[in-house]
């Protein structure tokens, strides 16, 4: 049995309001889309069938190669959104699992469960229901006397009695595939000129096949995205599982309702994550730190033991038992190498800092290469930029920076030397050597003896 995955996408999404298809709103730093996909990845033998109308272009480049795409011109209804599927998969799928793309709390466990159900059943459709308390606009399931499911009704077109039944349709469904190629074509126009894909329930009850439904256990995983309430809705899920599952793994996370962590982060264990921190993008931390509150990373890396404080990083790396902050801002490729110390408000930017080197407050410190143990006082700036070209500052080790010093890149501090406070530095100092005033001069050769 081959079976084969369809994910409708090709609504316009008119209830969200926006610029960008629904499906490549963001959720927990995806977007929508990429939950349906990697929801159904691991159970097909193929890759998914995306069928795409609506910003169809851009939603394609976005999903790139994992899926192929059939597309649907007019969106003329989720049975016809189907049939664009058939010229596809008609020769090769015997099964179709079928979800949309605009329900991303749906867990891969849960269809696993309704391809087990289906191939045990009797019948060419299985579906999946859920049992709630807000209408929210889904189809509501109709059941006999017996309990058997008799067809799915639209909100809609309901009656008042359908309409106080609260057992809904989630969209989820496992077809026989010649069945169903052949049932979609016998789907009546709805009212609204649309094809319905719910209408096959009834039809294949017609029949006499007895159609079963999963209901799930979990109703958040049958939230699905209309508009931007909805979003919120969803946000709150996913972050309230994706933080479940770190706290799992021996991650500490003091307030999990106020912590966002997205999908493609890894921590380590026993660091602890406090309150308002945002953790994005492809960002990895290390085991024992201390992050936040008030902190967010994006895309970067953090080593083991480190400690930072409402603080900003952005496509940069720290080491082990870096110390940073309160209101730091790393930018990209700021290198903070091990037990570095960045105090109150220091920004780096493409800059090397060496082992064991301090920068206790507000410094700027952008294209550097400074090596380790070095101290740079209060206020210092590496004045980078001349109008016209960005230039290095290079920094030797063990050197000491005074408070308050300007050093006009490109320009080079020799190992172990130290500028007086205030200095402006606009030639290259050799090693060992002092220099201070405006511009900096130098003063004298340092001695063993000096400090
Ligand atoms: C649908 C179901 C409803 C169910 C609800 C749960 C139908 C008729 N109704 O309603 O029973 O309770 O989902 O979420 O199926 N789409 C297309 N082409 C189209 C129309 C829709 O690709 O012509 C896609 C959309 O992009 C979306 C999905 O199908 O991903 C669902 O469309 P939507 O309009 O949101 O259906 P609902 O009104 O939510
Ligand atoms: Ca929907």
């Amino acid at each position: 049995m081959t079976l084969a995955s369809i994910i409708l996408a090709a609504g316009a999404g008119t209830r969200m309001r926006s610029k960008l298809p629904k499906v490549l709103h963001p959720l927990a730093g995806k977007p929508l889309i990429w939950f349906a996909l990697n929801a159904v990845l691991g159970l097909v033998d193929q890759p998914p069938l995306i069928v795409v109308g609506h910003g169809a272009d851009v939603v394609k480049a976005v999903v790139g190669d994992v899926a192929t795409f059939a597309f649907q011109a007019e969106q003329l209804g989720t049975g016809h959104a189907v049939m664009m599927a058939q010229p596809f998969l008609e020769a090769k799928a015997d099964r179709l699992l079928v979800t949309f793309a605009d329900m991303p709390l749906l867990r891969e466990d849960s269809l696993k469960q309704l391809i087990d159900l289906h191939a045990a059943s009797h019948s060419p459709v299985t579906m999946t229901s859920f049992i709630g308390e807000e209408a929210r606009g889904f189809g509501r399931v109709i059941r006999d006397e017996k309990g058997h499911v008799v067809a799915i009704v639209e909100q809609a077109d309901a009656t008042p009695e359908q309409l106080a039944i609260c057992e809904y349709n989630v969209s989820a469904y496992c077809f026989d595939a010649q069945w169903l190629w052949s049932a979609l074509a016998k789907i009546p126009v709805s009212p609204k000129g649309e094809y319905y894909l719910t209408d096959v329930v009834g039809l294949a009850v017609a029949e006499g096949f007895p159609v079963e439904a999963l209901v799930l256990d979990d109703p958040d995983e049958a939230i699905g995205l209309n508009n931007r309430l909805h979003l919120a809705e969803a946000e709150k899920v996913m972050r309230k599982r994706i933080n479940e599952a770190w706290m799992l793994a021996g991650v500490t996370v003091l307030d999990p309702e106020r912590t966002y962590i997205e999908v493609g982060v890894q921590i380590g264990v026993d660091t602890v994550i406090l309150p308002n921190t945002y953790l994005r993008g492809e960002t990895v931390i290390g085991e024992d730190c201390q992050i936040g509150p008030d902190t967010t990373i994006i895309d970067s890396k953090v080593g083991n033991h480190a400690h930072l404080l409402s603080s900003v990083l952005e496509q940069a790396e720290v080491h082990d038992h870096v110390t940073l902050g309160p209101y730091c801002h790393l930018r990209k490729g700021a290198i903070l190498d091990e037990g570095v110390h960045l105090g109150n408000f220091g920004e780096v930017k493409q800059a090397y800092l060496g082992p064991g080197t301090k920068v206790g407050h507000f410094s700027y410190i952008g294209d550097a290469k400074i090596g380790k143990n070095v101290n740079i006082g209060a206020g210092t700036v590496t004045c980078n930029f001349d109008g016209a070209n960005k230039n290095l500052t290079e920094i030797g080790d063990e050197v000491f920076i005074g408070s308050d010093t300007m050093l006009v890149a490109p320009v080079k501090i020799g190992a172990r030397s130290i500028t007086g406070a205030g200095s402006v530095v606009t030639h290259d100092v050799p090693e060992d050597t002092l220099v201070m005033g405006v511009p900096a001069k130098v003063v004298r050769k340092l001695e063993k003896s000096d400090p």
